[in-house]
Protein backbone atom coordinates (compact mmCIF):
# COMPACT_ATOMS: atom_id res chain seq x y z
CA UNK A 1 0.00 0.00 0.00
CA UNK A 2 1.58 3.44 -0.78
CA UNK A 3 0.19 7.23 -1.10
CA UNK A 4 3.15 7.96 -4.09
CA UNK A 5 1.40 8.95 -7.70
CA UNK A 6 -1.49 8.23 -6.25
CA UNK A 7 -2.71 11.84 -8.36
CA UNK A 8 -2.28 9.46 -11.43
CA UNK A 9 -4.55 7.23 -10.46
CA UNK A 10 -7.96 6.34 -11.98
CA UNK A 11 -9.37 4.66 -8.92
CA UNK A 12 -12.76 5.68 -9.59
CA UNK A 13 -13.16 3.55 -12.85
CA UNK A 14 -14.30 -0.01 -10.85
CA UNK A 15 -16.90 2.10 -8.59
CA UNK A 16 -18.64 3.66 -11.62
CA UNK A 17 -18.68 -0.14 -13.39
CA UNK A 18 -19.64 -1.67 -10.58
CA UNK A 19 -22.20 1.30 -9.45
CA UNK A 20 -23.63 0.68 -13.10
CA UNK A 21 -23.95 -3.00 -13.14
CA UNK A 22 -25.76 -2.56 -9.81
CA UNK A 23 -28.42 -0.26 -10.89
CA UNK A 24 -29.09 -1.89 -13.65
CA UNK A 25 -29.25 -5.15 -12.37
CA UNK A 26 -30.56 -5.34 -8.84
CA UNK A 27 -31.75 -1.66 -8.40
CA UNK A 28 -34.01 0.28 -11.32
CA UNK A 29 -34.44 -2.92 -12.42
CA UNK A 30 -36.38 -4.59 -9.28
CA UNK A 31 -38.12 -1.09 -8.71
CA UNK A 32 -39.70 -0.60 -12.35
CA UNK A 33 -40.43 -4.36 -12.17
CA UNK A 34 -42.90 -3.67 -8.62
CA UNK A 35 -44.29 -1.11 -10.80
CA UNK A 36 -45.42 -2.77 -13.75
CA UNK A 37 -46.48 -5.77 -11.33
CA UNK A 38 -49.83 -4.58 -11.12
CA UNK A 39 -50.53 -3.72 -14.61
CA UNK A 40 -50.08 -7.35 -15.54
CA UNK A 41 -52.62 -8.50 -12.57
CA UNK A 42 -49.90 -9.70 -10.27
CA UNK A 43 -50.23 -8.84 -6.73
CA UNK A 44 -47.62 -7.29 -4.77
CA UNK A 45 -47.26 -10.31 -2.58
CA UNK A 46 -44.94 -10.14 0.61
CA UNK A 47 -41.87 -11.18 -1.60
CA UNK A 48 -41.79 -7.93 -3.21
CA UNK A 49 -42.03 -5.89 -0.16
CA UNK A 50 -38.70 -7.27 0.36
CA UNK A 51 -37.33 -6.73 -3.15
CA UNK A 52 -38.95 -2.97 -2.29
CA UNK A 53 -36.31 -2.91 0.95
CA UNK A 54 -33.51 -4.47 -0.94
CA UNK A 55 -33.78 -2.27 -3.89
CA UNK A 56 -33.65 0.67 -1.20
CA UNK A 57 -30.39 -0.91 -0.25
CA UNK A 58 -28.90 -1.93 -3.57
CA UNK A 59 -29.45 1.85 -4.89
CA UNK A 60 -28.40 3.84 -1.96
CA UNK A 61 -24.78 1.90 -0.62
CA UNK A 62 -24.53 0.50 -4.78
CA UNK A 63 -25.78 2.75 -7.39
CA UNK A 64 -25.44 5.84 -5.49
CA UNK A 65 -22.72 5.10 -2.78
CA UNK A 66 -19.93 3.73 -5.10
CA UNK A 67 -20.35 6.08 -7.40
CA UNK A 68 -19.87 8.61 -4.89
CA UNK A 69 -16.95 6.46 -3.19
CA UNK A 70 -15.46 6.31 -6.20
CA UNK A 71 -15.55 9.92 -6.94
CA UNK A 72 -14.69 10.91 -3.16
CA UNK A 73 -11.15 8.78 -3.48
CA UNK A 74 -10.60 10.70 -6.83
CA UNK A 75 -11.32 14.72 -5.32
CA UNK A 76 -10.85 14.35 -1.32
CA UNK A 77 -7.20 14.10 -1.62
CA UNK A 78 -7.21 17.25 -4.21
CA UNK A 79 -9.82 18.85 -2.33
CA UNK A 80 -7.27 18.40 1.36
CA UNK A 81 -4.17 18.85 -0.92
CA UNK A 82 -3.07 16.10 0.24
CA UNK A 83 -2.52 11.92 -0.27
CA UNK A 84 -4.12 8.79 -0.59
CA UNK A 85 -2.98 5.20 0.11
CA UNK A 86 -4.21 2.98 -2.90
CA UNK A 87 -4.91 0.78 -4.34
CA UNK A 88 -5.37 -1.63 -1.70
CA UNK A 89 -7.81 0.26 0.66
CA UNK A 90 -10.04 1.06 -2.41
CA UNK A 91 -10.20 -2.16 -3.90
CA UNK A 92 -11.12 -3.86 -0.38
CA UNK A 93 -14.12 -1.30 0.53
CA UNK A 94 -15.25 -1.79 -3.30
CA UNK A 95 -15.70 -5.31 -2.72
CA UNK A 96 -17.20 -5.64 0.56
CA UNK A 97 -19.77 -3.28 -0.17
CA UNK A 98 -20.78 -5.70 -3.34
CA UNK A 99 -20.40 -8.41 -1.37
CA UNK A 100 -22.35 -6.79 1.55
CA UNK A 101 -25.55 -5.83 -1.15
CA UNK A 102 -24.96 -9.51 -3.06
CA UNK A 103 -25.59 -11.34 1.05
CA UNK A 104 -28.19 -8.48 1.90
CA UNK A 105 -30.27 -8.87 -1.72
CA UNK A 106 -29.80 -12.77 -1.71
CA UNK A 107 -30.63 -13.22 2.11
CA UNK A 108 -33.72 -11.24 1.74
CA UNK A 109 -35.22 -12.82 -1.41
CA UNK A 110 -34.55 -16.05 0.10
CA UNK A 111 -36.71 -15.10 3.36
CA UNK A 112 -38.41 -18.27 3.58
CA UNK A 113 -35.21 -20.51 4.04
CA UNK A 114 -32.79 -20.96 6.71
CA UNK A 115 -30.10 -19.49 4.49
CA UNK A 116 -31.60 -16.16 5.03
CA UNK A 117 -31.06 -14.97 8.06
CA UNK A 118 -27.19 -15.83 7.96
CA UNK A 119 -27.05 -14.47 5.17
CA UNK A 120 -28.55 -11.14 5.63
CA UNK A 121 -26.26 -11.00 8.59
CA UNK A 122 -22.82 -11.34 6.39
CA UNK A 123 -24.47 -9.04 4.33
CA UNK A 124 -24.71 -6.79 7.30
CA UNK A 125 -21.18 -7.07 8.46
CA UNK A 126 -19.37 -7.01 5.29
CA UNK A 127 -21.13 -4.04 4.05
CA UNK A 128 -19.86 -2.11 7.26
CA UNK A 129 -16.72 -3.18 6.97
CA UNK A 130 -16.44 -2.05 3.22
CA UNK A 131 -17.48 1.56 4.70
CA UNK A 132 -15.69 1.66 7.89
CA UNK A 133 -12.68 1.17 5.08
CA UNK A 134 -13.92 4.33 3.26
CA UNK A 135 -14.18 6.30 5.99
CA UNK A 136 -10.48 5.50 7.38
CA UNK A 137 -9.05 6.21 4.41
CA UNK A 138 -10.02 9.28 4.05
CA UNK A 139 -9.85 10.13 7.71
CA UNK A 140 -6.21 9.08 6.67
CA UNK A 141 -6.72 11.97 3.91
CA UNK A 142 -7.54 14.69 6.12
CA UNK A 143 -5.17 14.26 9.12
CA UNK A 144 -2.79 15.01 6.17
CA UNK A 145 -4.06 17.91 5.37
CA UNK A 146 -3.81 21.39 6.97
CA UNK A 147 -7.02 22.78 5.22
CA UNK A 148 -10.18 21.23 6.55
CA UNK A 149 -12.65 23.60 7.66
CA UNK A 150 -13.56 25.45 4.15
CA UNK A 151 -17.08 25.64 2.58
CA UNK A 152 -16.35 22.89 0.51
CA UNK A 153 -14.47 20.68 3.17
CA UNK A 154 -17.07 20.90 6.27
CA UNK A 155 -19.24 18.31 3.84
CA UNK A 156 -16.52 15.93 3.14
CA UNK A 157 -15.92 15.54 6.81
CA UNK A 158 -19.79 15.22 7.27
CA UNK A 159 -20.12 12.50 4.60
CA UNK A 160 -16.89 10.60 6.21
CA UNK A 161 -18.61 10.51 9.41
CA UNK A 162 -22.08 9.80 8.20
CA UNK A 163 -20.76 7.24 5.60
CA UNK A 164 -19.77 4.57 8.41
CA UNK A 165 -22.60 5.70 10.23
CA UNK A 166 -24.56 4.57 7.56
CA UNK A 167 -22.73 1.30 7.41
CA UNK A 168 -22.97 0.62 11.15
CA UNK A 169 -27.30 1.16 10.79
CA UNK A 170 -27.74 -1.00 8.20
CA UNK A 171 -25.43 -3.50 10.54
CA UNK A 172 -27.46 -3.05 13.57
CA UNK A 173 -30.97 -3.72 11.08
CA UNK A 174 -29.94 -6.84 9.52
CA UNK A 175 -28.58 -7.95 13.02
CA UNK A 176 -32.24 -7.37 14.03
CA UNK A 177 -33.98 -9.16 11.28
CA UNK A 178 -31.77 -12.21 12.01
CA UNK A 179 -32.47 -12.60 16.00
CA UNK A 180 -36.45 -11.89 15.29
CA UNK A 181 -36.24 -14.15 12.02
CA UNK A 182 -38.03 -11.32 10.02
CA UNK A 183 -38.48 -10.90 6.24
CA UNK A 184 -38.02 -7.29 6.42
CA UNK A 185 -35.73 -4.61 8.22
CA UNK A 186 -37.82 -3.35 11.19
CA UNK A 187 -39.13 0.17 9.98
CA UNK A 188 -38.64 2.66 12.12
CA UNK A 189 -34.59 1.52 12.47
CA UNK A 190 -35.22 1.13 8.09
CA UNK A 191 -36.49 4.67 8.03
CA UNK A 192 -33.64 6.03 10.17
CA UNK A 193 -31.09 5.08 7.53
CA UNK A 194 -32.66 5.66 4.78
CA UNK A 195 -32.14 9.90 5.89
CA UNK A 196 -28.99 9.36 7.37
CA UNK A 197 -27.69 7.43 3.88
CA UNK A 198 -29.28 10.27 1.87
CA UNK A 199 -28.81 13.30 4.02
CA UNK A 200 -25.71 12.37 5.61
CA UNK A 201 -23.11 10.17 3.55
CA UNK A 202 -24.67 11.12 -0.25
CA UNK A 203 -25.32 14.49 0.26
CA UNK A 204 -23.00 15.73 1.84
CA UNK A 205 -20.41 14.32 -0.76
CA UNK A 206 -22.36 15.79 -3.33
CA UNK A 207 -22.75 19.10 -1.58
CA UNK A 208 -19.38 18.77 -0.71
CA UNK A 209 -18.35 18.22 -4.24
CA UNK A 210 -20.94 21.09 -5.33
CA UNK A 211 -19.19 23.70 -3.28
CA UNK A 212 -15.96 23.57 -4.52
CA UNK A 213 -16.17 21.83 -8.28
CA UNK A 214 -18.92 22.57 -9.81
CA UNK A 215 -19.46 26.15 -8.43
CA UNK A 216 -15.96 26.90 -10.05
CA UNK A 217 -17.47 24.71 -13.97
CA UNK A 218 -20.65 26.44 -13.45
CA UNK A 219 -19.06 29.97 -12.48
CA UNK A 220 -21.74 30.61 -9.62
CA UNK A 221 -21.43 33.32 -7.80
CA UNK A 222 -19.79 33.94 -4.45
CA UNK A 223 -21.44 31.26 -2.05
CA UNK A 224 -22.98 32.61 1.23
CA UNK A 225 -20.82 30.74 3.65
CA UNK A 226 -22.16 31.53 6.89
CA UNK A 227 -25.37 30.38 5.51
CA UNK A 228 -23.86 27.00 4.47
CA UNK A 229 -22.27 26.33 7.78
CA UNK A 230 -25.70 26.73 9.37
CA UNK A 231 -27.12 24.31 6.16
CA UNK A 232 -24.55 22.02 7.87
CA UNK A 233 -25.29 22.33 11.39
CA UNK A 234 -28.99 21.84 10.69
CA UNK A 235 -28.61 18.31 8.72
CA UNK A 236 -26.30 17.08 11.70
CA UNK A 237 -28.57 18.43 14.16
CA UNK A 238 -31.38 17.09 12.47
CA UNK A 239 -29.97 13.33 11.59
CA UNK A 240 -29.38 13.25 15.06
CA UNK A 241 -33.06 13.45 16.04
CA UNK A 242 -34.24 11.35 13.64
CA UNK A 243 -31.64 8.33 14.40
CA UNK A 244 -32.76 9.05 18.14
CA UNK A 245 -36.18 9.11 17.93
CA UNK A 246 -36.56 6.46 15.74
CA UNK A 247 -34.08 3.93 17.62
CA UNK A 248 -35.00 4.59 21.01
CA UNK A 249 -38.55 4.89 20.43
CA UNK A 250 -38.87 8.69 20.99
CA UNK A 251 -42.41 10.56 20.79
CA UNK A 252 -43.22 10.81 16.58
CA UNK A 253 -42.52 14.96 17.23
CA UNK A 254 -38.48 14.46 18.17
CA UNK A 255 -38.15 12.43 14.41
CA UNK A 256 -40.52 15.10 12.68
CA UNK A 257 -38.41 17.55 14.16
CA UNK A 258 -35.12 15.88 12.80
CA UNK A 259 -36.32 15.44 9.36
CA UNK A 260 -37.48 19.11 9.37
CA UNK A 261 -33.87 20.51 10.61
CA UNK A 262 -32.52 18.17 7.72
CA UNK A 263 -34.45 19.54 5.18
CA UNK A 264 -34.53 22.71 5.79
CA UNK A 265 -30.31 22.20 6.10
CA UNK A 266 -30.36 21.10 2.14
CA UNK A 267 -32.73 24.12 1.18
CA UNK A 268 -30.14 26.21 2.73
CA UNK A 269 -27.21 24.74 1.25
CA UNK A 270 -29.35 25.30 -2.10
CA UNK A 271 -29.70 29.00 -1.22
CA UNK A 272 -25.76 29.12 -0.21
CA UNK A 273 -24.37 27.51 -3.40
CA UNK A 274 -26.69 29.86 -5.00
CA UNK A 275 -27.09 27.10 -7.94
CA UNK A 276 -30.56 28.43 -8.99
CA UNK A 277 -29.22 32.07 -9.42
CA UNK A 278 -27.58 32.92 -13.04
CA UNK A 279 -23.77 32.08 -13.57
CA UNK A 280 -21.63 35.30 -12.38
CA UNK A 281 -20.38 35.61 -15.96
CA UNK A 282 -20.27 34.12 -19.31
CA UNK A 283 -18.14 30.43 -19.56
CA UNK A 284 -15.86 30.41 -21.93
CA UNK A 285 -13.62 27.64 -22.22
CA UNK A 286 -12.74 24.74 -24.44
CA UNK A 287 -15.74 22.19 -24.10
CA UNK A 288 -15.06 19.12 -22.48
CA UNK A 289 -17.91 16.35 -21.68
CA UNK A 290 -21.57 16.85 -21.80
CA UNK A 291 -22.74 20.52 -22.72
CA UNK A 292 -25.86 20.52 -21.12
CA UNK A 293 -24.32 19.03 -17.37
CA UNK A 294 -25.48 22.77 -15.72
CA UNK A 295 -29.27 22.24 -17.15
CA UNK A 296 -29.13 18.93 -14.98
CA UNK A 297 -26.97 19.98 -12.04
CA UNK A 298 -29.60 23.07 -11.47
CA UNK A 299 -32.55 20.65 -12.58
CA UNK A 300 -31.42 18.33 -9.67
CA UNK A 301 -30.93 20.67 -7.09
CA UNK A 302 -34.57 22.36 -8.04
CA UNK A 303 -35.91 18.61 -7.37
CA UNK A 304 -33.97 18.83 -4.16
CA UNK A 305 -35.63 21.98 -2.80
CA UNK A 306 -39.25 20.11 -4.03
CA UNK A 307 -37.98 16.76 -2.18
CA UNK A 308 -37.10 18.57 1.14
CA UNK A 309 -40.61 21.35 1.06
CA UNK A 310 -42.41 17.75 0.78
CA UNK A 311 -40.53 15.95 3.34
CA UNK A 312 -41.25 18.71 5.73
CA UNK A 313 -44.87 19.05 5.06
CA UNK A 314 -45.00 15.29 5.90
CA UNK A 315 -42.68 16.05 8.96
CA UNK A 316 -45.42 18.38 9.80
CA UNK A 317 -48.31 16.03 9.31
CA UNK A 318 -47.05 12.86 11.10
CA UNK A 319 -46.12 15.53 14.17
CA UNK A 320 -50.29 16.64 14.04
CA UNK A 321 -49.21 20.31 13.59
CA UNK A 322 -50.68 20.35 9.89
CA UNK A 323 -52.92 18.34 8.10
CA UNK A 324 -51.88 19.33 4.30
CA UNK A 325 -50.58 16.10 2.76
CA UNK A 326 -51.58 12.36 2.45
CA UNK A 327 -49.95 9.42 3.90
CA UNK A 328 -48.96 8.08 0.46
CA UNK A 329 -47.09 11.15 -0.19
CA UNK A 330 -43.88 9.94 1.44
CA UNK A 331 -43.58 7.04 -1.43
CA UNK A 332 -42.88 9.44 -4.22
CA UNK A 333 -41.51 12.37 -2.24
CA UNK A 334 -38.63 9.24 -1.38
CA UNK A 335 -38.06 9.70 -5.51
CA UNK A 336 -38.19 12.74 -5.94
CA UNK A 337 -35.03 12.62 -3.80
CA UNK A 338 -33.56 9.72 -5.19
CA UNK A 339 -34.14 10.16 -8.48
CA UNK A 340 -34.91 13.50 -9.11
CA UNK A 341 -31.72 15.10 -7.13
CA UNK A 342 -29.61 12.08 -6.75
CA UNK A 343 -29.44 10.66 -9.84
CA UNK A 344 -30.31 13.47 -11.92
CA UNK A 345 -27.08 14.81 -10.40
CA UNK A 346 -25.04 12.33 -10.73
CA UNK A 347 -25.98 12.06 -14.82
CA UNK A 348 -25.04 15.84 -14.58
CA UNK A 349 -21.55 15.84 -12.54
CA UNK A 350 -20.59 12.55 -14.09
CA UNK A 351 -20.97 13.84 -17.46
CA UNK A 352 -19.04 16.16 -17.04
CA UNK A 353 -16.26 14.90 -14.38
CA UNK A 354 -15.46 11.73 -16.56
CA UNK A 355 -14.70 13.09 -19.30
CA UNK A 356 -12.23 15.89 -17.70
CA UNK A 357 -10.39 12.76 -15.27
CA UNK A 358 -10.43 10.80 -18.40
CA UNK A 359 -9.26 13.62 -20.94
CA UNK A 360 -11.85 11.51 -23.25
CA UNK A 361 -15.07 13.01 -25.34
CA UNK A 362 -19.11 11.61 -25.24
CA UNK A 363 -18.97 10.40 -28.44
CA UNK A 364 -22.81 10.53 -28.82
CA UNK A 365 -24.18 13.38 -26.28
CA UNK A 366 -27.84 12.66 -27.71
CA UNK A 367 -27.87 9.94 -25.56
CA UNK A 368 -27.51 12.34 -22.39
CA UNK A 369 -30.10 14.33 -23.88
CA UNK A 370 -31.98 11.31 -24.37
CA UNK A 371 -31.55 10.31 -20.35
CA UNK A 372 -31.88 13.60 -18.81
CA UNK A 373 -35.82 13.60 -20.38
CA UNK A 374 -36.25 9.99 -19.76
CA UNK A 375 -35.64 10.69 -15.69
CA UNK A 376 -37.30 13.87 -15.81
CA UNK A 377 -40.54 12.11 -17.65
CA UNK A 378 -40.09 9.58 -14.67
CA UNK A 379 -39.62 11.32 -11.71
CA UNK A 380 -43.08 14.09 -12.83
CA UNK A 381 -45.05 10.65 -13.58
CA UNK A 382 -44.12 9.29 -9.98
CA UNK A 383 -44.74 13.25 -8.36
CA UNK A 384 -48.03 13.23 -10.28
CA UNK A 385 -49.31 9.45 -10.29
CA UNK A 386 -47.64 8.59 -6.67
CA UNK A 387 -50.84 9.15 -4.43
CA UNK A 388 -53.60 7.80 -7.32
CA UNK A 389 -54.62 4.29 -6.65
CA UNK A 390 -56.75 4.32 -10.26
CA UNK A 391 -56.00 2.07 -13.38
CA UNK A 392 -54.88 5.12 -15.07
CA UNK A 393 -52.94 5.75 -12.11
CA UNK A 394 -51.02 2.47 -12.15
CA UNK A 395 -50.27 2.45 -15.64
CA UNK A 396 -48.27 5.90 -15.02
CA UNK A 397 -46.38 4.56 -12.22
CA UNK A 398 -45.86 1.66 -14.49
CA UNK A 399 -44.61 3.59 -16.73
CA UNK A 400 -42.49 5.72 -14.19
CA UNK A 401 -40.53 2.22 -13.87
CA UNK A 402 -40.21 1.37 -17.66
CA UNK A 403 -38.77 5.30 -18.45
CA UNK A 404 -36.39 5.58 -15.33
CA UNK A 405 -35.12 1.90 -16.45
CA UNK A 406 -34.30 2.98 -20.07
CA UNK A 407 -32.38 6.32 -18.26
CA UNK A 408 -29.95 4.52 -16.32
CA UNK A 409 -29.25 2.10 -19.25
CA UNK A 410 -28.61 5.28 -21.89
CA UNK A 411 -26.53 6.94 -19.11
CA UNK A 412 -24.22 3.55 -18.45
CA UNK A 413 -23.75 3.90 -21.82
CA UNK A 414 -22.13 7.15 -22.25
CA UNK A 415 -20.36 6.39 -19.01
CA UNK A 416 -18.97 3.32 -19.70
CA UNK A 417 -18.04 4.53 -22.98
CA UNK A 418 -16.10 8.12 -21.77
CA UNK A 419 -14.23 5.07 -20.19
CA UNK A 420 -12.45 3.47 -23.22
CA UNK A 421 -9.28 4.55 -25.48
CA UNK A 422 -11.20 5.62 -28.72
CA UNK A 423 -12.84 8.30 -26.34
CA UNK A 424 -10.05 9.40 -25.20
CA UNK A 425 -8.19 9.50 -28.80
CA UNK A 426 -11.26 11.55 -29.92
CA UNK A 427 -10.43 13.92 -27.39
CA UNK A 428 -6.87 14.05 -28.28
CA UNK A 429 -7.73 14.87 -31.86
CA UNK A 430 -10.23 17.69 -31.19
CA UNK A 431 -7.90 19.11 -28.58
CA UNK A 432 -4.37 19.71 -31.26
CA UNK A 433 -7.21 20.77 -33.97
CA UNK A 434 -7.80 23.37 -31.65
CA UNK A 435 -4.23 23.92 -30.67
CA UNK A 436 -3.41 24.30 -34.18
CA UNK A 437 -6.09 27.42 -34.75
CA UNK A 438 -4.89 29.42 -31.18
CA UNK A 439 -1.25 28.81 -32.69
CA UNK A 440 -2.25 29.69 -36.05
CA UNK A 441 -4.58 33.23 -34.95
CA UNK A 442 -1.16 33.82 -32.34
CA UNK A 443 0.96 33.41 -35.65
CA UNK A 444 -1.11 35.71 -37.97
CA UNK A 445 -0.22 39.44 -38.12
CA UNK A 446 -2.57 41.55 -35.80
CA UNK A 447 -2.14 44.64 -38.08
CA UNK A 448 -0.37 45.26 -41.34
CA UNK A 449 3.07 45.95 -41.25
CA UNK A 450 4.07 49.44 -41.97
CA UNK A 451 5.35 50.55 -45.53
CA UNK A 452 8.53 52.84 -45.16
CA UNK A 453 8.75 53.89 -48.62
C1 LIG B 1 -36.65 3.81 -12.09
C2 LIG B 1 -36.25 4.10 -10.91
C3 LIG B 1 -36.87 3.58 -9.62
C4 LIG B 1 -37.99 2.84 -9.43
C5 LIG B 1 -38.96 2.34 -10.48
C6 LIG B 1 -38.14 2.62 -8.03
C7 LIG B 1 -39.17 1.90 -7.43
C8 LIG B 1 -39.31 1.69 -6.09
C9 LIG B 1 -40.38 0.95 -5.48
C10 LIG B 1 -41.52 0.31 -6.23
C11 LIG B 1 -40.19 0.96 -4.15
C12 LIG B 1 -41.07 0.28 -3.10
C13 LIG B 1 -41.92 1.24 -2.36
C14 LIG B 1 -42.44 2.38 -3.19
O1 LIG B 1 -43.32 2.18 -4.04
O2 LIG B 1 -41.92 3.50 -3.02
C15 LIG B 1 -39.00 1.74 -3.89
C16 LIG B 1 -38.50 2.01 -2.65
C17 LIG B 1 -37.33 2.67 -2.44
N1 LIG B 1 -36.46 3.16 -3.40
FE1 LIG B 1 -36.77 3.17 -5.38
N2 LIG B 1 -37.10 3.22 -7.38
C18 LIG B 1 -36.29 3.81 -8.33
C19 LIG B 1 -35.13 4.50 -8.11
C20 LIG B 1 -34.54 4.65 -6.89
C21 LIG B 1 -33.27 5.28 -6.66
C22 LIG B 1 -32.39 5.90 -7.75
C23 LIG B 1 -33.02 5.21 -5.33
C24 LIG B 1 -31.83 5.70 -4.54
C25 LIG B 1 -30.79 6.33 -4.99
C26 LIG B 1 -34.15 4.53 -4.71
C27 LIG B 1 -34.29 4.28 -3.37
C28 LIG B 1 -35.38 3.72 -2.78
C29 LIG B 1 -35.55 3.58 -1.35
C30 LIG B 1 -34.55 4.05 -0.29
C31 LIG B 1 -36.75 2.94 -1.14
C32 LIG B 1 -37.40 2.57 0.19
C33 LIG B 1 -37.10 1.13 0.53
C34 LIG B 1 -37.67 0.77 1.87
O3 LIG B 1 -38.86 1.04 2.11
O4 LIG B 1 -36.94 0.22 2.67
N3 LIG B 1 -35.03 4.20 -5.69
N4 LIG B 1 -38.47 2.15 -5.10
Amino acid sequence: MTSEGWSSQRLYRPFIRASLIIAIVLGFSTGAAILIMPILGMDRSLTWVTHGQSHGIAQLFGWAGLFVMGFAYHVVPRFFSSSIRYPLPQKLSMWLVIAGLFFRFTGQSLYKTALADPLVVIGGITLFAGMLVFGWTLVSVVRLSSNRYGPAEIWILSGILWSVVSGALHLVITLRMAIDNAPLGYAPWNEALIYTALFGFISSFIFGVSARAIRGFLLLKPMHERVNRIALGLVQIGLVLLIAGRFTELDQSVVSAGLTLASSGAILYVFALRVLEPASGPIRRFAVGYERFGLLIRAAYFWLTVACVMLILTALDSAGVTDVMPVEVSLPVMHVFTLGFVTTLIFGAASRFIPIFEGADIRHPWLMDAAFVLVTISVVLRVGFGFSTSELGEQALGASGGIGFLAIILFAVVAFQAMTASARAAYARRAAAFGQIKFDAARKPKSSPIKLL
